[in-house]
């Protein structure tokens, strides 16, 4: 299979000058062709191709089962609806924790395969060998701290990370090690907003928060989430711009009802 792949508007270069001059970041998931033009046509920075996917298109309750050739058929969709924003694909769960040579073959995997700009990893220091194999090979790498969903049987939970002071001290030293070692941007998710806005201060790479706060340079949400598709979801840090879920669900109860009372088609809707 072969894959164009082209340098977007937005760069790694693009995102750093956001940072520099203060310009907020907004970056948002898409798993599909149709949203993803969507999403870029409205003039977003960053579209994540999340390994979120596993829940909000399989309906898993983790991120878990989601393996890296379901991430690429997502990711190549949504390359395919982009024409400006800056596409970043997770890696998915266990591709990054073991031999650094699997994990530089499944980066790869993801940019040839795809067309994507760059990947996402959940992760500190432990992942660092990783990390610096896959930014060695040319690979734009974003770093992921917080609540990281991948290691969701170990955390124990959703809830708020780094409340205390060790977690919030390694969780800074993480940010600090993510940074040198190259990764153009780095998200973190549920933390204190008083933490995120100081990682923001200490590093020179952009941040993005969900759920940390104002503090960041940027931020992301799940767009199914942020559209009120997905109705039973509503922590404290999301804000809902639509109602989608109501707004389809009475769509397709009048078209059923035109369909069952033979309304629809009419004489101008047929051949
Ligand atoms: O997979 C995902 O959607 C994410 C965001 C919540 C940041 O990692």
């Amino acid at each position: 299979m072969s894959v164009e792949s082209k340098v977007r508007a937005v760069t790694t270069a693009t995102l750093a000058k956001m940072k520099h001059d203060g310009e907020k970041i907004a970056m948002l998931t898409a798993y599909d062709y149709t949203m993803a033009k969507i999403v870029d046509g409205a003039g977003i920075d960053i579209i994540l191709v999340g390994d979120s996917a596993a829940n909000v298109m399989a309906g898993h309750t983790t991120t878990l089962p989601i393996t890296l050739d379901q991430m690429i058929y997502h990711a190549s969709s949504v390359v395919r609806g982009t024409e400006r924003a800056f596409v970043v694909v997770d890696m998915p769960f266990g591709t990054c924790s073991g031999d650094e040579q699997v994990a530089l073959a499944a980066a790869i995997r993801i940019m040839k395969e795809t067309g994507a700009d760059g990947v996402k990893i959940e992760g500190g220091e432990e992942l660092l060998p990783s990390i610096k194999k896959i930014i060695a090979a040319g690979i734009p790498v974003m770093g992921h701290l917080g609540l990281t969903p991948q290691s969701i049987h170990q955390l124990g939970g959703y809830g708020l990370r780094a409340k205390e002071e060790a977690e919030a001290q390694k969780l800074l030293r993480d940010a600090e090690l993510l940074a040198e070692a190259g990764c153009f941007g780095l998200v973190m998710e549920k933390i204190p907003a008083a933490l995120a806005a100081e990682v923001t201060r200490r590093i020179a790479i952009p941040t993005i928060g969900i759920g940390a706060g104002a503090g960041c340079d940027g931020q992301v949400l799940v767009v199914h989430d942020m559209l009120g598709i997905n109705k039973g979801f509503k922590p404290k840090f999301l804000r809902q711009y639509a109602d989608l879920h109501t707004a389809m669900t009475e769509a397709i109860g009048h078209y059923v009802e035109d369909v069952r009372s033979g309304d629809f088609p009419n004489e101008q809707e047929q051949y």
